[in-house]
């Protein structure tokens, strides 16, 4: 594949040839857009860096052939380019590593997928896109996968991708948060139930196994169903067949499942909590997706990717994230991973005026680090210092119990029956019965 490069500046044309030549790519350069148009062609370019002095063109180039990535480059206005089309812009003059780190990181992204959050991934680590390498070479197979790694790694997008480039794509992908269904209704989420099965099951409903027939299935966070379910879970995945609540005969369904988890896995085996037998199932191919810090490579990509979207998304100018902003970024340690970066390249870019982020912009600590302070005073008991430290770290996280529970240092299910409790007994009234800071009941995504 080659790089197409439009600049009516020869010396910029010029300069932009070298750079690409030394990161292995063949560069294809044009001053002149007509001659460009002539020869621009998706099978031979996948990835074009065009001046802004050619929006017709950018805009053109994009509506003819959507899957080239466009990379424009000028003095001009970004987000008019961004609106028509460009995944990027930077400003002239522009850094040779800026220009290098965008295309590194859009050569190893995968094509641009119908929802731009739920698809493009980024990285430029070695130790990522060794991990892409193996997903590139088990997404066409039926092969059952299992995602580990911490909160926000981006386990939920990589399950995206493997169905994106499996041969089940034209099939429905479903995914099912375990954590977050009480265990009382699970079963009814996962394998649906006849009509009469019980008060109010009023009509047929499919669970999610027989929704992702012909496609995948993505049980994220697979360690947090119950031993009851986890044999269940195993009974479906050995036969292929579903039983729905209410109903003698069992189905078969097509499926490819793909499951997460956040834990150590080997833990959750050893200390009883989860079957060895049904890991087996499921651990056929296993990735483990490293933190944050410890593909630092992927940090900057990742936060131009960050200012692209949300500037894209909030209809601003990109933002340029000067040395210090990238020192800090690329230093910080990252708990909340690649989520916590999101976070932090949105706040940024909200909060900073003008067109670049320096390293006074970028607030960091703020997601996942940083759990509620709670003073306690004499009098208070244990239970209720608990109850309120859980309740105002849900509040926190706003809501989201897979985090409240890291931050907590608890299971997710111990969270679960506390919260259960609490509701019992109707300790969820005054003050407690939070509603998250931003109004919204909590979620557990
Ligand atoms: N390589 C990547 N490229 C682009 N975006 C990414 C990448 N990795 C993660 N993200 C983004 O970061 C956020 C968190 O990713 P994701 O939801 O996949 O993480 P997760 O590991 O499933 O987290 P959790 O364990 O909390 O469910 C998402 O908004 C996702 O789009
Ligand atoms: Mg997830």
């Amino acid at each position: 594949m080659s790089i197409a490069i439009l600049d009516p500046d020869k010396s910029i044309v010029d300069i932009l040839t070298d750079l690409i030549g030394d990161m292995g790519e063949s560069p294809c350069p044009f001053t002149n857009k007509d001659k460009f148009l002539g020869s621009i062609d998706p099978k031979s370019h996948n990835i074009a860096v065009i001046s802004d002095d050619y929006t017709d063109v950018i805009e053109g180039t994009k509506q003819v052939y959507p899957n080239i990535e466009i990379v424009a480059i000028g003095f001009g206005d970004a987000t008019a380019c961004l609106n028509i089309g460009a995944t990027h812009y930077l400003k002239k003059p522009f850094m040779a590593n800026d220009i290098r780190q965008i295309i590194s990181a859009l050569l190893t992204s995968p094509k641009k997928q119908d929802h731009p959050d739920k698809g493009t991934f980024i990285t430029a680590d070695q130790s990522m896109k060794r991990i892409l390498e193996i997903i590139h070479k088990v997404a066409p197979t039926q092969a059952p996968v299992f995602i580990q790694g911490e909160s926000g790694t981006g386990k939920e997008i990589i399950a995206r991708y493997i169905h994106k480039h499996s041969k089940r794509n034209a099939g429905p992908y479903v995914g099912i948060n375990l954590a977050a269904i009480p265990d009382t209704l699970l079963e009814s989420e996962l394998f649906g139930f006849e009509k009469g099965a019980f008060t109010g099951a009023y009509a047929t409903r499919l669970g999610k196994f027989e929704l992702a027939g012909g496609g995948t299935i993505l049980l994220d966070e697979i360690t947090e169903v119950s031993l009851g379910l986890q044999a269940k879970l195993l009974r479906v995945l050995q036969e292929k067949q579903i039983d729905r609540v209410g109903s003698s005969s069992p189905i078969s369904v097509d499926f490819r499942v793909i499951a997460t988890t956040n834990r150590a896995i080997e833990d959750e085996i050893r200390d009883g909590r989860f079957r060895n037998d049904l890991y087996f199932r499921l651990n056929v191919i296993p990735i483990k997706v490293p933190p944050l810090r410890a593909r630092k490579n992927d940090i900057i990509p990742l936060a131009m990717h960050f200012i692209t979207k949300i500037a894209l998304r909030e209809q601003i100018g990109e933002k340029i994230l000067t040395q210090g902003a990238k020192d800090t970024l690329t230093e910080y340690s990252w708990p909340g991973n690649v989520r916590e970066l999101e976070n932090a390249v949105e706040r940024a870019m909200i909060l900073t005026d003008g067109d670049q982020l320096s390293a006074e912009n970028i607030m960091l600590g703020m997601d996942m680090n940083t759990a509620p302070e709670k003073t306690a005073s004499v009098g208070t008991t244990i239970h209720e210092m608990e109850r309120g430290l859980i309740l105002s770290t849900l509040d926190h996280v706003d809501g989201n119990r897979t985090k409240a529970a890291t931050l907590l240092g608890i299971s997710i299910r111990t969270l679960r029956n506390k919260l259960n409790e609490y509701t019992e007994k109707g300790q969820f009234s005054d003050a407690l019965s939070v509603k998250t800071s931003n109004g919204l009941p909590y979620n557990a995504s």
